[in-house]
């Protein structure tokens, strides 16, 4: 009894399914035939009042049937979506202009360190660096800058609060703390640049900035003079400008050089004549140089005059001004994308 309505089921779904023309219809089919409250499900249901033996011969012809019944419907289903595919309305214009990725690329200042780095390299220099949050000590004492030294005043410092920590820490005022850290850890001979951020507590305008970026360098064995400091500078800047570049020391003071030095290189925008850039002095400032003051050395723990160092701090925007020809140090440091984006 059983099996013969099975078979009449199974006949009028083969016999419907194929005859149906649309995805919905076949649908509506699937839940007639084979749904929860379809005739097969409910002779599912009631395979348990059977005794043993039918349950087992109705049981497996029910599964055939339900088997076959599906392989048709999923046969089904996928010539009615093919047919019903509209490639008309799928086609791909390849001769569309693709929209514009946007891609992003290195900051002007980042650019300028790498390529300071790749040419200090190539001079055998090693590149080191240190903490921007830094000690009293490394910013200061080492340096020979002590607490009650005017030169303190020198630099307008970011003093941080005091944590209840035994030392005072500030936001470093320059790349020379980087020769401290560096000469404690290692014996001359050595040469090293370290390029960095740094941080003064003053007013800003189109030369200065509270943030901005030096590249120290330091020198030490133990016959270094200021002919090391000039020849080195200048193999320098002839590679970073690739041009000849004329350079000029002047007198100065720096508690950690003697003697010490302002460096200045001729303008490379008017070639010295005199224009906005170098602000009509012909010459651009670049930062501080000198001979290692020997109390240094002491204050890392070398022995009093067995060596000899030069060493300088200059001002990395200063050097991608002239290079770009950009006329305020502010912009870098302004996100605005119209000025980011020309490099
Ligand atoms: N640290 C100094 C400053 O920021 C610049 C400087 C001067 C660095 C002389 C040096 C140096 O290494 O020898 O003003």
């Amino acid at each position: 009894m059983l099996e013969e309505k099975i078979n009449k089921i199974k006949e009028d779904a083969l016999a419907e399914i194929l005859a149906v023309e649309s995805l919905a219809q076949l649908n509506d089919l699937r839940i007639k035939f084979l749904g929860r409250k379809s005739e097969f499900t409910n002779i599912l249901k009631s395979l348990k009042d059977l005794t043993e033996q039918e349950r087992k011969t109705v049981g497996q012809i029910a599964n055939a049937t339900k088997i076959e019944v599906e392989s048709v419907l999923a046969e089904k289903e996928k010539e009615l979506k093919e047919k019903s595919f509209d490639f008309a309305a799928e086609k791909i214009d390849v001769t569309m202009p693709a929209k514009k990725l946007q891609r992003g690329h290195l900051h002007p200042l980042s650019k300028i360190q790498y390529e300071i780095e790749d040419i200090f390299n190539s001079m055998g220099f090693e590149i080191a660096d240190g903490p921007e949050v830094e000690t009293e000590f490394y910013n200061f004492d080492a340096l020979n800058i002590p607490k009650d030294h005017p030169a303190r005043d020198m630099q307008d410092t970011f003093w941080l609060k005091d944590e209840g920590k035994d030392e005072k820490v500030v936001m470093r005022t320059q790349t020379s703390d980087v020769q401290i850290r560096f000469m404690e850890k290692h014996t001359p001979p050595f040469r090293i640049i370290a390029p960095g951020r740094v941080f003064r507590r003053e007013s800003t305008d189109t030369t200065h900035d509270h943030t901005f970026h030096q590249f120290e360098a330091l020198m030490v064995g133990e016959d270094i003079t200021v002919g090391n400091l000039k020849f080195v500078a200048e193999q320098f800047f002839s590679k970073f400008f690739k041009a000849d570049v004329e350079i000029r020391l002047r007198p100065s003071y720096f508690p950690f050089t003697e003697p010490s030095f302002e460096f200045d290189i001729n303008c490379l925008v008017c070639g010295g004549k005199g224009c906005s850039s170098c602000k009509w002095a012909g010459w651009l400032e670049l930062g501080g140089a000198g001979i290692v003051n020997q109390n240094v050395f002491e204050a890392v723990g070398y022995p009093r005059n067995k060596y000899q160092g030069f060493a300088w701090g200059f001002g990395l925007e200063r050097l991608a001004m002239m290079k770009y020809k950009i006329d305020d140090v502010r912009l870098f440091h302004s996100g605005d994308l119209r000025f980011i984006k020309q490099f």
